[in-house]
């Protein structure tokens, strides 16, 4: 829960960067980054090695494994794994490969069973991953020992509703990792919402290109003059990194914007509003991206990830969710896609705005003519999270034809912000 001073010096820095003529006093101007970290398949395998096996990763939601001995499959990081609902009500996640040669244990997408059985010669696990089930087991010898062989376990913790993994065993919690917003997060009903709509998009470009095009606000007037222009004041967002990788941006309307407009795109009446969220989250857009591959606005109506998901160097599987509280007899909430037409989904019209340059984007890149990526202070969340990918794979592995420099130090990451004190001088000064 944001507490009433951190609203108001929030509000005051909106008006704060509205106003300021330069970056903040200190702030460091940003190095170029490198092209390769696009487009060569040495960094996407150091992130494959470093960021995706190490870090958590939002895997489902408990409506899609709902009650005791409900499974489904999930491959998303790359790895074949199940997400177990456990008979005992515990949540697990395990790679979906039988002890015995290899087979998949559970071969249908979701389902329910008190006990998970590979086909291929009936070997029998019990939800939490213990081998219960040999058949013809004497033949195994005297040695044998079932106990042995447990379905092997992933890290899975849960966030409210969200369950979310690591393949990392050593991993720190899913707590200390969301640090700050452990606690942010508390008045948005994480605990409470359901999952309306997940769908997925292939797009052809590599995944940090789609992911950055939600991590900055510089190109709202550019790319969406009639759809988020007129709900978010690039002017007057504030942008806040938090240890980790992870950022918040907070953008007020813009003053003069006509609020049916407003509601039509971003308050539809008929949904049920989640009531502990704070003037913030009423009033503005707040988003924020959860390292690494999480950018979510957060409202008092909806929480509605989009998730980047990697599938080669230059390919990359969207995620669209929309998450709210009970929507009864009424329209499914769905914020991100649309009918197709022809009884599917299609990305919406802002979605579309902003994957539409992906291919091109990446084609364009891949070229001689790509050099390198100045950013504007603007754009700082992204070189933070850059910062952060290079600290995850680790700063000695990282080739330095590739690597970012860490100029973007502590004094800028919360809780420190050194544009408060920068703030109340100009006050007192003026
Ligand atoms: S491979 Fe699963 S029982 Fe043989
Ligand atoms: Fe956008």
């Amino acid at each position: 829960m944001m507490d009433q001073q951190t609203v108001d010096t929030i509000k005051r820095l909106m008006e704060w960067e509205a106003a300021r003529d330069r970056p903040p006093e200190g702030f460091p101007s940003l190095p170029d980054m490198p092209a390769g970290r696009y487009t060569s398949q040495e960094y996407y395998d150091l992130e494959q090695q470093h960021i995706w096996k190490k870090s958590w990763l939002f895997a489902a939601h408990l409506d899609e494994v709902p009650e005791p001995g409900s499974f489904m499959q999930w491959d998303n990081a790359g790895q074949p794994l199940i997400i177990v609902h456990g008979m005992d009500g515990v949540v697990r996640a395990f790679y979906n490969t039988c002890r015995h040669r290899g087979a998949p244990v559970v071969t249908q997408q979701s389902g329910r069973a008190p006990r998970l059985m590979c086909g291929y010669h009936n070997w029998t696990y019990k939800t939490d991953g213990e081998l219960v089930g040999v058949p013809e087991s004497q033949d195994f010898g005297s040695s044998f020992d079932k106990s042995c062989r447990s379905l092997i376990g992933v890290r899975c913790e849960m966030f409210g509703k969200l369950i979310f993994v690591n393949l990392d065993e050593h991993a720190m919690s899913l707590r200390e990792w969301m640090g700050p917003l452990w606690d942010e997060w508390e008045e948005f009903g994480f605990d409470r919402v359901r999952l309306a709509a997940r769908q997925s998009f292939d797009l052809k470009c590599n995944w940090k290109v789609a992911m950055e095009a939600n991590m900055e606000v510089y190109h709202v007037p550019f790319i969406h003059p009639d759809t988020v222009a007129p709900l978010v004041d690039h002017k007057r967002n504030v942008n806040t990194m938090f240890p980790g990788g992870h950022a918040r941006m907070i953008a007020p309307a813009p003053k003069d914007t006509n609020r049916a407009h407003v509601r039509a795109i971003d308050n539809p009446p008929e949904w049920q509003s989640i009531e502990t969220v704070g003037e913030l989250g009423r009033t503005t857009t707040q988003s924020y991206t959860m390292f690494p591959n999480w950018v979510s606005p957060l409202s008092n109506f909806f929480i509605p990830p989009l998730i980047f998901w990697p599938t080669s160097l230059n390919t990359t599987r969207l995620e669209l969710i929309t998450m709210a509280l009970d929507w009864g007899d009424g329209p499914v909430p769905d914020l991100w896609t649309v009918p197709d037409g022809m009884g599917g989904r299609a990305m919406s019209p802002i979605i579309l705005e902003d994957t539409q340059f992906g291919e091109a984007i990446q084609k364009s890149m891949e070229s001689d003519g790509f050099k390198s990526v100045p950013l504007s202070y603007q754009e700082a969340r992204i070189y933070s999270f850059h910062q952060t990918c290079d600290k995850m794979i680790g700063l000695d592995r990282v080739p330095p034809h590739l690597a970012v420099k860490q100029v973007i130090g502590q004094e800028w990451v919360w809780p420190s912000d050194p544009r408060v004190a920068q703030m109340e001088q100009q006050v007192e000064a003026a």
